[in-house]
């Protein structure tokens, strides 16, 4: 996740044998069940960071513990050179859910391990030597996930050099796409909703730009959707929230609620190009992570949780415009909350009042990322908390 931008609430200093690199929010934090959060010092916090964009089904969900348990015993860990079962059908599971034709999966563990290897099908498979991203997208730490997320090489980016050329499109200029992407262009990478970007709704005339555009030059189109997928948008994926659908998509995250797995969805064209060892990993695909991820799915189908983002959603939109909250933006459960004064400060008040909540890469976006079975009731909470704050 996006160190620079998890928390600035505050840090704090302690004696620590881990790496130096996350600013940290001022609580620690020793149980969680639903929404909420329970510190080691007995305070009782409402979640509306979701573990940066994770706990979709909030935490300790009964249906997600046993799919572990259940695993655990039967078989916890097996190689992909062996055939099994619960693979096979998480594959299926993940692929009729999103309903896009994406119809073959490649499993891996992490956001960014899924765009690097969707990155280095689309180099293969074009066999060109140029990606596109959009400006403030963010797509992971590794290699090639690293040279095309926005202010990486300025900020944190240590390879020496870009492993291919580079190109970053304005987000909100449709009609520009044409200036960027070539016949040079392998790949274009793009987040439907930007997270760390502010959550920021790229939009459906900007998608369908890129699509047709890609069309035109030849070049792959992937949706990052490590962040916005996984019903957050209130539909599977973005690509089925905007009505475009890309030739890669990248899923992560709430896709095992906190188990780590991610996946990486195929359309036919590029499935049947592939050949053995073009890909690999060693867990990835491994029957706990598979055995989460169907439970996942199953648990957001049998209990509406897609109506129930989009319900809960609408009305953050239309009662959170409160205090210093001057406007909304975003989709779904990935929303940003605009604020008159500096995020942080509101993120700082709201945790002091035990409100957990996210900022992002804009110094005026509060952004939110609950889970999704998240009620009115508890918004209200929210609504209350952000009218007591100075505008
Ligand atoms: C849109 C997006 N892509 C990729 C990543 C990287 O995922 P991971 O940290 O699992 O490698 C993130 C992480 O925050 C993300 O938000």
């Amino acid at each position: 996740m996006a160190s620079t931008t998890a928390t600035s609430a505050a840090t704090h200093t302690v004696k620590t044998h881990l790496a130096q690199v996350f600013a940290q929010y001022p609580i620690d934090v020793a149980h969680g069940e639903g929404v909420w959060l329970t510190t080691r010092d007995g305070r009782k916090i409402l979640d509306f960071y979701g573990g940066h964009a994770v706990a979709g089904l909030g935490y300790g969900h009964p249906r997600w513990l046993a799919a572990l348990e259940r695993q655990a015993r039967q078989m916890a860990f097996q190689t992909n050179a062996l055939p099994m079962a619960v693979r096979e059908r998480a594959a299926t599971r993940l692929t009729k859910f999103a309903g896009l034709g994406l119809d073959t999966v490649f499993w891996i563990n992490s956001g960014a391990e899924a765009n690097e290897n969707a990155l280095k099908l689309a180099f293969k498979i074009t066999g060109r030597g140029k990606a596109v991203a959009l400006e403030q997208g963010w797509h992971g730490r590794t290699a090639a996930a690293g040279a095309v997320t926005w202010g990486a090489a300025e900020k944190w980016y240590g390879f020496p050099r870009m492993p291919f050329d580079v190109a970053f499109a304005p987000r909100d200029k449709p009609e520009a796409v044409e200036r960027f992407i070539d016949r040079d262009t392998a790949a274009v990478i793009v987040e439907p909703v930007q997270g760390v970007g502010g959550a920021y709704d790229v939009g459906k005339p900007m998608l369908e730009a890129l699509r047709r555009r890609c069309d035109d030059v030849g070049a792959l189109l992937i949706f990052d959707e490590v962040q916005c997928g996984m019903a957050r948008t209130g539909a599977p994926f973005g690509a089925n929230y905007y009505g475009v659908t890309p030739d890669l998509l990248t899923a992560a995250k709430a896709l095992g609620n906190g188990f780590p797995v991610s996946a990486l969805l195929l359309s036919k064209h590029i499935a049947d190009a592939i050949k053995y060892d073009d890909m690999g990993t060693t867990f990835g695909g491994g029957p706990m992570a598979c055995a989460v991820a169907e439970a996942v799915i199953d648990t957001i189908e049998s209990e509406s949780l897609m109506a129930n983002v989009r319900l809960v959603s609408t009305y953050i939109r239309s009662n959170c415009v409160i205090g210093p909250v001057v406007g909304t933006q975003g989709a779904g459960f990935l929303l940003g909350l605009k604020t008159s004064r500096p995020a942080k400060e509101v993120q700082a008040a709201l945790l002091a009042k035990n409100i957990l909540t996210g900022t992002s890469g804009d110094s005026h976006i509060l952004r939110l990322l609950p889970a999704y079975i998240l009620n009115e009731g508890l918004v209200d909470q929210l609504c209350d908390a952000l009218s007591t704050i100075p505008a």
